[in-house]
């Protein structure tokens, strides 16, 4: 697929002096030994003692990205929602939850996940395009913060809800406010021609709609897109939901926040991440007389540099111009460069040295599709070392198959000196614990 916007599309140039130029550059880097360490841990050890292919996070990064966001975002009142679909390990909820992280989830199953890591309901917000009357009943029940309500059908279906187990449910309309995010058009939400949210004309009328008795209206949704660049189209978005406001603001209907959603862009491949200092004097500026507080609902900009994905080479291969790695990770553990064409860039664990060659590293699924990267430049690596694709915190677990009936990975999360392993690779009675055996 053509990638003119985004930041997602591989470059095929040599990036190998980027690590230190990525965020991620302080969190794993190269140590004694020029080893690739995660703080302050060797990532060789961690895959002698776990095995590959195995996902390795730093919590150090989670926490200084955090601070850091809430110190660019001072005297700003907000509220950050960390959207668990980037990454919802129940270990990195509960870390984000602890540093003061609500969350945003998108299903009964992120939302029981959210649970599990010790959120309370009242720091939840759920949102989704098609929401089940199951979860919506199951997010009444819970007494969740909020709803991000779609269509004006799944408002109604709330409102019944509601009424029949005779609460309120608090709402924001999700309002799709027609903005070009300039970013990857699958991860592009706030269009019209997208699926997603209330056309914003049509918003106005429905909270003005009277007959909604089991209905609280607690505010008004956004989120345009994924890995945005700069902060034009939020200010663009931000204006046009402005002037819904104020005239909701003249008919009596005071909103309490605006959420601006997700979608802070990050470094892949030496890019800058999302200038959130300046943010703050967009969402001082034009929030300024709305008295609203502004919420957020950012994943990827707290997940994508936490981690690197370790694999092992399998084999070296070249068939006629293409030379190869045949790695033991694939589409079914990172699926963002076969979906997307999404650059992450790879780099041995242990540099040999030896003079680099450009390589397309390939997983061992059958399929075409199945790669990790293509020309990658690498120092020229054995079978039996070790890689570690950088850069895949953030929508890189979170959407491993078990496609090929391969086992999904491992997770490891490293604090200093410690690490802990966060998820267990899966087990072959895993993979067939559903089936019934007739
Ligand atoms: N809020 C809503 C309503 C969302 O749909 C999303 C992401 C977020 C927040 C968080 O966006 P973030 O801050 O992480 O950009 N699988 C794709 C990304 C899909 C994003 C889906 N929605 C990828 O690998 O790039």
């Amino acid at each position: 697929m053509e990638n003119t916007k985004s930041n997602l599309a591989g470059t095929g140039k040599d990036t190998h002096s980027l690590l230190e130029s990525l965020s991620q550059g302080n969190y794993f880097s190269r140590l004694e030994g020029n080893e690739l360490h995660c703080e302050n841990v060797r990532i060789s050890k961690l895959a002698s003692a776990v095995g590959t292919p195995l996902y390795v996070y730093s919590k150090k990064y989670f926490t200084d990205r955090f601070q850091s966001l809430t110190q660019a975002l001072s005297g700003c009142k907000h509220k950050i929602f960390y959207a668990v679909k980037s990454n919802y390990n129940i270990n990195i909820i509960r870390h984000l939850h602890e540093l003061g992280c609500g969350a945003d989830v998108n299903s009964l199953g992120e939302m029981y996940r959210a649970e599990q890591a010790g959120v309370p309901a009242d720091e939840i917000v759920l949102g989704g395009v098609g929401k089940s009357a199951e979860e919506i009943s199951y997010a009444l029940d819970k007494n969740i913060f909020q709803f991000k309500v779609e269509s004006l059908s799944e408002l109604y279906l709330i409102n019944q809800i509601a009424e029949l187990s005779g609460k309120k449910a608090r709402v924001a309309l999700r309002v799709n406010p027609d903005v070009d995010p300039l970013t990857h058009p699958y991860i592009s939400t706030g269009l019209a021609e997208n699926k997603f949210g209330i056309p914003i004309s049509e918003a106005e009328a429905i909270y003005l709609d009277r007959s909604l008795s089991h209905i609280e209206f607690t505010g008004i949704d956004m989120h345009l897109g994924s890995q945005i660049a700069s902060i034009a189209p939020y200010a663009e978005a931000i204006d046009k939901i402005l002037a819904v406001c104020e005239r909701l603001k003249e008919a009596g209907i005071e909103l309490h926040h605006m959420d601006i959603g997700g979608g802070f862009g990050v470094q892949y491949a030496g890019e800058n991440d999302f200038p959130v200092t300046a943010f703050r004097e967009t969402l001082l500026d034009k929030l300024k007389h709305s008295g609203m507080q502004i919420f957020m609902e950012p994943g990827r900009y707290f997940s994508a540099n936490s981690a690197a994905l370790v694999t092992k080479i399998l084999y070296l291969k070249t068939n006629g111009e293409k030379n190869f790695l045949v790695v033991d990770a694939g589409m079914s553990e990172l699926i963002r460069p076969s979906l997307y064409g999404a650059y992450h860039q790879i780099i041995p664990v242990i540099p040999s040295g030896s003079e680099a060659k450009v390589y397309d590293v390939v997983g061992p699924l059958c399929e075409s599709g199945d790669f990790l990267g293509k020309e990658q430049t690498i120092a020229e690596p054995e079978s039996g070392n070790l890689l570690a694709v950088l850069s895949t915190g953030a929508y890189g677990m979170v959407m491993a198959s078990n496609y090929n009936a391969r086992l999904r990975p491992a997770e490891v999360l490293v604090d200093g000196s410690e690490w802990k392993l966060i998820r267990r690779r899966e087990t072959l009675e895993q993979l067939i614990q559903n089936e019934e055996d007739l």
